[in-house]
């Protein structure tokens, strides 16, 4: 273990942000991770868990230790007649393991395919694309709580996963670290085909390197590659809201995108919602929308964090004047 001072963050989150960590370390094992959190607490320093930083946003220097998780390994735990359980180490790159998944004819996260990040951050905000959530194939994850260093296995009941959230984004935000997932994958097919752009592939010839195949054609298709273009993604979740809300809002705006996602409850979306306030290709200074998805701010290359915070607020307010809807960064903003 190496503890760098004084550390460039640039390429350590997707956005691109030329910020610097007064510490930083990779860790690779969990007995590596519990060393370094007894020395930053002897120097009294605050420690953030990175992955990918596919989901940070940094506005300034960061104070403290910036731990890198790289803890690595994919491993087949248990065979039964219909499931498989795998485990992965949280620094595992989440793609591969998809791939890892496809390969061996697992089911379950192939709609997944190509969401940047680690494995370990995947709970976290209960990743989800194209009709599937990380939840759905999840069965426990092992860690570390930073303040008493004791391990502990969560189970999927015990993980309060919803859309875009999990109890690590609530009570105990900041203060357990993931060092391993397990996830329940099914030997039978399940494809999951309900997501509008899927519905046209020919279910008598679905496989599973071709629905990841064709996730990874649409997303390539109308995300940003964040090694061209810095970006976190969506910057807002999607905001559910009642019907009291909603439906005045659907007589006005005949063509609002929307779902039903349970009685009374509505799913706008962000997207539509940032666009319809003028911002889908808007570019102030060196920050944008992007102009194939409103959700996602760009960084045009020089950007700083501030820059791309006060960008968001901005749409932020935009969009609460407009719709009367307060947009929720999906991006953690450090
Ligand atoms: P980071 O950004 O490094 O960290 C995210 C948060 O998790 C931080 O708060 C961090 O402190 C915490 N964290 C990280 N690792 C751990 C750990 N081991 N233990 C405890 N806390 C930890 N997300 C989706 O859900 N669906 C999508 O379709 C999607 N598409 C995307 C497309 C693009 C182009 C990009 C750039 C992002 C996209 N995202 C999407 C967001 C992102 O990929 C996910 O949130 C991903 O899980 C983040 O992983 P990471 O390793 O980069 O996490
Ligand atoms: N739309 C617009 N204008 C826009 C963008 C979208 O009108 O600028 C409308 C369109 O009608 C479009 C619809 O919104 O068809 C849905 O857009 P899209 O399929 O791109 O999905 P999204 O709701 O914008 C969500 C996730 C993505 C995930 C995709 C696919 C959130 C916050 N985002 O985006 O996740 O990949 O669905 O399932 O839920 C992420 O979390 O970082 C992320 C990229």
């Amino acid at each position: 273990m190496v503890i760098t001072e004084n550390q460039s963050l640039k390429h350590t989150n997707t956005f691109g942000i030329d910020i610097f960590a007064k510490r930083y370390v990779e860790v690779r094992s969990v007995e590596e991770l519990k060393e370094i959190i007894k020395i930053a607490k002897q120097d009294n320093s605050e420690i953030l868990v990175i992955g990918s930083g596919s989901n940070i946003l940094f506005t300034k220097n960061y104070n403290g230790l910036i731990v890198k998780n790289d803890i690595q390994g994919i491993e087949v735990l248990e065979e039964k007649d219909n499931d498989v359980f795998v485990k992965a180490g949280a620094g595992v790159l989440w793609d591969d393991l998809v791939e890892f998944c496809v390969d061996n004819n697992y089911w379950g996260v192939e709609n997944l395919s190509l969401i940047p990040g680690t494995v370990g951050a995947a709970p976290i905000q209960n990743i989800g694309a194209y009709g599937v959530e990380l939840s759905d194939s999840f069965y426990s994850l092992n860690g570390v709580f930073l303040d008493s260093l004791n391990t502990k296995t969560f189970y999927k009941n015990e993980i309060q996963f919803g859309y875009r959230n999990s109890i690590f984004k609530g009570e105990l935000k900041g203060r357990f670290i993931i060092t391993e997932v397990i996830l329940k994958l099914s030997k039978i097919p399940k494809p999951v085909l309900t997501y509008r752009e899927l519905k046209s592939v020919d279910s008598s010839a679905i496989s599973l390197s071709g629905i990841r195949n064709k996730i990874i054609e649409i997303r390539k298709s109308k995300l940003p590659d964040p090694g061209k273009l810095g970006n976190a993604g969506s910057f807002f979740k999607n905001p559910v809201v009642d019907g009291k809300l909603f439906l005045p809002l659907k007589r006005k705006y005949k063509s609002i995108v929307y779902f039903e996602v349970g009685k009374n409850k509505y799913k706008i979306s962000a997207g539509w919602l940032i666009e319809n306030c003028g911002y889908k290709g808007k570019k102030v200074g060196n920050v944008g929308c992007y102009e194939k998805q409103a959700l996602i701010i760009v960084n045009y290359g020089k950007a700083t964090g501030d820059e791309v915070y006060k960008f968001s607020k901005n749409i932020q307010k935009e969009v609460k004047q407009k719709f009367g809807i307060l947009l929720i960064p999906e991006v953690n903003i450090i």
